[in-house]
């Protein structure tokens, strides 16, 4: 990449920092190690943002419960604490696309654009919201090794988690830093989470909406019903991948976001 700046001593030099900054929100019960694949890749066309939500890596846990509020004012103040003021990309998976919903409802100044990986816009029905009281109980009772090991095989694609046990192993190392409260408060954040199917029309932002054609968590009909309610949504389907695919198959990802990044540039 050709060099950006000189000093006054014609020493040359980059700083990311002068790039489209792009906030990437894990999923549960994930981190920011979630987005390594990305960070890498990406680097030369933006400035990636990428905290740890409360309670989960190392980021420190409150008392849950928590709330998508909380979470979406939590990564606002990340950006403030950066001193961006002017709109930016939001890039989330899963949890992280509810966030990034209520990011548009609480901070609408602050989000220029989305990036909605294998997320849902409905809230949760009466017996999702059960499996969450269920899986608290799981958590508080067994730990969250409890919680990962009965969550991997869903994660991913049949295939990955047959043919990829290093993934598999990152996953569920990963899933492990988050505390236990992160995992009840997240619970309680999902469970509670506004539906923004009826706001989709409303977040009038550039859009990538990203889905795997094997997630079995949440099914691509919900990725399809996204990009067509939302008004200015493109809809990229990656083969090969279940609710992972930034990991699952990162460069197939990592083309979508480039080529919905550069199209924006281009405009
Ligand atoms: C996630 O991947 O963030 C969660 O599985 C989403 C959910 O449970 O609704």
């Amino acid at each position: 990449m050709a060099p950006r700046q000189k000093s006054k001593y014609l020493m040359t030099f980059e700083d990311s920092a002068d790039r489209l900054p792009l906030q990437w929100i894990h999923g549960f019960p994930l981190s920011n190690l979630l987005w390594d694949p990305q960070v890498f890749d990406l680097a030369d066309i933006v400035r990636h943002i990428v905290p740890n939500l409360r309670g989960h890596g190392v980021s420190e846990a409150t008392a849950p419960p928590y709330s998508m509020a909380m979470f979406a004012d939590d990564c606002i103040a990340v950006l403030d604490d950066l001193g961006i003021e002017e709109p930016i990309m939001i890039g989330g998976l899963s949890m992280g696309g509810y966030v990034a919903f209520e990011i548009c409802r609480r901070h609408p100044e602050r989000i220029g654009g989305m990036i909605l990986a294998a997320t849902r816009a409905g809230a949760d029905t009466d017996e999702t919201k059960q499996r969450r009281d269920e899986a608290t109980k799981l958590v508080r009772d067994q730990g969250v090794e409890a919680i990962a090991d009965a969550m991997l095989p869903k994660l991913m694609a049949p295939q990955t988690y047959a043919k990829d046990p290093d993934l598999v192993h990152f996953v569920r190392e990963m899933m492990l830093e988050t505390s236990v409260d992160g995992v009840v408060g997240a619970l309680a954040a999902m469970r509670d989470r506004h539906d923004s199917v009826g706001d989709l029309p409303l977040f009038d932002l550039p859009t990538l909406v990203i889905h795997g054609d094997e997630d079995q968590l949440i099914p691509l009909a919900e990725a399809e019903r996204m990009a067509r309610e939302l008004p200015d949504a493109k809809l990229a389907v990656i083969p090969g991948a279940g609710h992972l695919p930034n990991l699952e198959q990162p460069e197939l990802f990592d083309d979508a976001v480039r080529e919905f990044l550069e199209g924006l540039y281009a405009e």
